[in-house]
């Protein structure tokens, strides 16, 4: 059923609508409509406000005398749910009775009683949401309606339309290293599809342990804690994932940010990257590299996909999330030749495939080098907000060490270990700065406080006015006396409080 948004003028005919009279109903036709546009409006699919087909349209539809339909509506008026004017037709009135499926939403959108939005947001999470190329969009978008096939707005390839999968294969080889064909890549909506898509095909496979770095983001652990795979959790250092330690654990599959450690920043080492893929080769296992958000690199020396060193042992996944934005759900699955069939067919069976429009609309965009040239933009405009942080941070608050900041759009602030975590991120909010801290991220005791500070979205001034507050906080937190019953790290993992979606995106 389809009806206007309440207050849209009326036509001669009014929208369409599902109005389900069953054959063998009880009833008159006439009683038989009214109960069923009655019921509509009840269950709130006809809010207030909403046009009802004229009574000519309806009775054609259904297939009955327009003398039915008007005899309905004229009781369903004198009930006092709809009213009819000559020149809006009949229109769903608002009876001030509230119907459960609308209450439901109203407070759903409700804000929670006493929360207070932070003035400055440097959570991780999406991009600067105003760098979205609209126009250079609503260009490729244009293109692709006026050329597009009528038969490609069938279904197609589930795991993806061949010139997009043609452009993602070039690009990624250009500027990630990547060694793949356009054949193996799957196009999903995001990381996320990626990751689960893999979790699901190696569970069937028998691949129940996985590894993920600790730390790392707390909305994945979650999202794998619910495909039914164990969790380990393996440290890193300043060089990345430890392969010695993941050694150690029963597992044949890893997921690893070696392009940009998630939420410590570092970049994996050369040494450490091999020493990778041969754990991966000798395990006979599987390495799922997150390429979230590396083509955001700020210094010389540019680092290639682990992908490159091992196409047959390591799953590439990136999406447009950070470049475009997380509303587009468009992103790719560069598979190990092993996994394409499998991948394929689970992609298959669960959406039929990633929106075509928007896939054409986004290889149109990397046809025309606007990808590119909008991605060289973003990294002017992100370098500017990371260098304005990092050195409003070293002013404000010395005693404390940025880390992680070559690429990407966040940075890990290491506390001393005399400021709680907790008691910082609480004294923070109270001065409108929102951060996420670390400790969520360990699947184990952090070794140190932290939080994650996305800069992205913050323009730089209010990055300067954000590090101040952040300064005054961690002196609240460093004079406070810890709550009792300990820091956070002095806690065990089950009594730690589960990190949820809204404290990350
Ligand atoms: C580590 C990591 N991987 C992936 C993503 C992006 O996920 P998706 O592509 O599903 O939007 C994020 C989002 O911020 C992230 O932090």
């Amino acid at each position: 059923m389809a009806h206007p948004p309440p207050g849209s003028t009326s036509g001669s005919t009014g929208p369409d609508l599902l109005v389900l009279l069953a054959a063998d109903g009880k009833g008159s036709l006439r009683r038989r409509l009214r109960e069923s546009v009655r019921g509509a409006i009840r269950d709130g699919r006809l809010p207030p406000g909403s046009r009802l087909p004229s009574s000519r349209v309806l009775a054609a539809d259904l297939g009955v005398s327009r003398g039915v339909v008007v005899d309905a509506y004229a009781q369903l008026a004198a009930e006092g749910f709809v009213s009819s004017r000559p020149g809006s037709g009949t229109v769903v009135t608002d009876t001030g009775a509230q119907h459960p499926a609308r209450a439901a939403k109203l407070l759903i959108a409700a804000p929670a009683a006493g929360s207070t939005a932070a003035e400055i947001d440097l959570r991780p999470g999406p991009p600067d949401l105003s760098t979205f190329p609209r126009a250079a969009w609503a260009k490729a978008s244009r293109d692709v309606l006026r050329t597009l096939a009528d038969a490609e707005l069938g279904y197609t390839p589930p795991w993806g339309v061949e010139v997009l999968r043609e452009h993602l294969s070039e690009y990624l080889a250009r500027v990630r290293g990547v060694m793949t064909e356009p054949s193996n890549i799957l196009v999903v909506t995001g990381v996320t599809q990626g990751i689960t898509l893999l979790v699901r095909v190696l569970h069937a496979a028998g691949v129940l342990d996985l590894a993920v770095e600790a730390p790392s983001n707390s909305v994945q652990r979650q999202v794998l804690a619910r495909y039914g795979v164990r969790v380990w959790d393996v440290p890193v250092d300043k060089d990345g994932l430890v392969v010695e330690a993941l050694a150690r654990t029963p597992c044949r599959a890893v997921i690893v940010t070696p392009g940009h450690q998630f939420p410590c920043g570092m970049v994996m080492s050369a040494v450490r990257r091999s020493a990778l893929t041969r754990w991966a080769e000798e395990r006979d296992g599987v390495v799922v590299e997150d390429d979230y958000d590396t083509v955001f690199r700020y210094d010389k020396q540019q680092i290639g996909a682990v992908q490159a060193l091992s196409p047959g042992r390591v799953a590439l996944v990136g999406s447009v999330s950070k470049t475009l934005a997380p509303g587009l759900r468009l992103g790719w699955l560069v598979s190990p030749p092993g996994l394409l069939t499998e991948l394929r067919t689970t992609k298959r069976d669960d959406d039929f495939g990633t929106n075509t429009l928007e896939q054409y609309t986004l290889a149109r965009l990397m046809d025309t080098g606007e990808y590119d040239r909008h991605v060289r933009r973003l990294r002017k405009h992100y370098q500017r907000r990371r260098d304005s942080i990092v050195d409003a941070l070293e002013h404000e608050i010395p005693d404390t060490t940025a880390e992680g900041y070559t690429a990407g759009l966040h940075l890990l602030l290491r506390l001393p270990t005399t400021i709680n975590e907790d008691t910082f991120v609480t004294a923070a909010a109270r001065r409108g700065v929102a951060v996420l801290g670390t400790a969520p991220m360990y699947g184990t005791q952090p070794p140190q406080p932290g939080v994650v500070i996305a800069y992205g979205r913050t323009s730089p001034a209010m990055l300067a006015e954000a590090a101040s507050r952040l300064g005054a906080a961690a002196a609240e937190a460093s004079s406070a006396t810890p709550p009792t019953g300990s820091t956070r790290a002095e806690r065990s993992t089950d009594e730690r409080r589960p990190s949820t979606a809204v404290d990350y995106f």
